[in-house]
């Protein structure tokens, strides 16, 4: 029987923790050939390098280099970059994971050339249209032949947008089979005595949203809940370059002065983090896949946003959408302090075996 050559593209750092485990599945299975293409939106050694090698990813097959640049020019460049390799490559289907600008981008040229499009992680909304990754969900899913879907709020999502129910497939969550294969791993990590932790005794913060970290009014908001919170308990903040940049843009370095518990550190490789996750009091975020991950540590979640594509993570798991008012933010570590957000349940399919149900999908369909 013939091989069937899937390109798996990756490009941002979100990705590379949902490409591992379906490369490592592809390449167990006898007949599908993987082919991987990283479009180099993430370039800087700590936000993609380290990944591939702690998560024992392949090189790429082709880097396409395109680095940082406006959205318009991002993407476009991408799009420019990637075409010619569906040329030579002749695949028999495109498969893009998550919601950043290198999935839309890859996706759009495969489908415009009649190539099978696969989406994993379809069918996030968070039905705010002023956050670029919505954009690109809803856009990736409009064109995509096969649609897997990490919770049930996806699966309902494409159904009410019009998407055929034969072509969705609920699989779980391949961002939590990684969780799951590294966490003892993680456990051999350096870093609780590197940074001088103990279990319980600290909290971890994300931030770099551009709707949290580009508005100087939203990000002044953040600080004030960060400066109290951190009177309580130590925040561990590995920080994105966006919000780096920003801080000295804006010029609030001298009110990080006021804040000796926050502590900042350069970007962590992926084992390192985890196991402070696991380790937190709680985690402060405006990242989509922390809420994930803190749903299945049993670590509180405090999401400083107005809204998540991830409700199943409020429904069962740990996450509190508090929105991004310091008095609000304030009090839901208030709620934390007091064991409210302690251990819940873990969401149906995230079990581990995602990436599997997907290659098992696949040869069904593509076979
Ligand atoms: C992208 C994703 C976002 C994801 C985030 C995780 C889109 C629209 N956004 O946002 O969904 O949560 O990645 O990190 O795709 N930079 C570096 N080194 C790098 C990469 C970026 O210094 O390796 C700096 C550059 O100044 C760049 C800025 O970070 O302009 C933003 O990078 P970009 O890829 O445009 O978006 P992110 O904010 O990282």
């Amino acid at each position: 029987m013939n091989s069937i050559k899937i390109i798996v593209v990756a490009g941002a750092r979100p990705n590379f923790m949902k490409i591992a485990p379906i490369m490592e599945s592809f390449d167990a299975s006898d007949r599908i050939e993987p082919v991987l293409v990283h479009t180099g939106q993430h370039y800087d050694e700590k936000m993609s390098d380290l990944f591939f090698r702690q998560l024992g990813i392949p090189s790429p097959d082709v880097n396409l280099g395109v680095g940082s640049g406006s959205h318009a020019v991002q993407t476009a460049e991408i799009m420019k970059s990637f075409e010619p390799v569906l040329i030579s490559q002749q695949p028999a289907a495109v498969l893009v994971v998550g919601d950043v600008n290198s999935t839309i981008a890859c996706g759009y040229v495969a489908a415009k050339m009649g190539i099978k499009l696969i989406h994993v992680e379809a069918g996030l909304r968070s039905f705010d249209r002023a956050m670029p990754e919505e954009i690109n969900r809803v856009l990736t899913d409009a064109i995509s032949d096969i649609l897997f879907c990490t919770e049930k709020s996806g699966v309902e999502n494409l159904k009410k947008e019009g998407v055929t129910a034969s072509r969705i497939f609920m699989v779980g969550n391949v961002m939590i089979d990684t969780l799951l294969k590294n966490l003892e791993k993680a456990k051999q990590s350096p870093i609780m005595q590197q940074l001088n932790l103990k279990p319980g005794s600290y909290a971890t913060m994300t931030m770099h949203r551009p709707s949290n970290v580009d508005n100087p009014d939203v990000l002044v908001g953040l600080l004030d809940a960060i400066e109290v919170i951190q009177r309580d308990i130590p925040i561990i903040f590995p920080i994105h370059p966006r919000t780096r940049n920003n801080i000295v843009k804006f010029k609030f370095a001298d009110r990080m002065k006021n804040m000796p518990n926050l502590r900042f550190i350069e970007p962590l490789g992926y084992l390192d983090f985890l196991l402070l996750n696991a380790n937190a009091a709680c985690v402060l975020t405006d990242s989509g896949g922390l809420q994930e991950e803190t749903t299945v540590l049993g670590t509180p979640c405090i999401t400083m946003r107005e809204n998540t594509e991830r409700p199943i993570t409020c429904e069962v798991g740990t996450n509190q959408i508090v929105g991004t008012d310091t008095d609000a933010i304030i009090a839901a570590w208030t709620r934390v302090q007091n064991g409210e957000y302690d251990k819940r349940g873990i969401p149906e399919m995230w079990d581990g075996k995602a990436a599997d149900r997907i290659t098992q999908i696949l040869l069904d369909i593509l076979g």
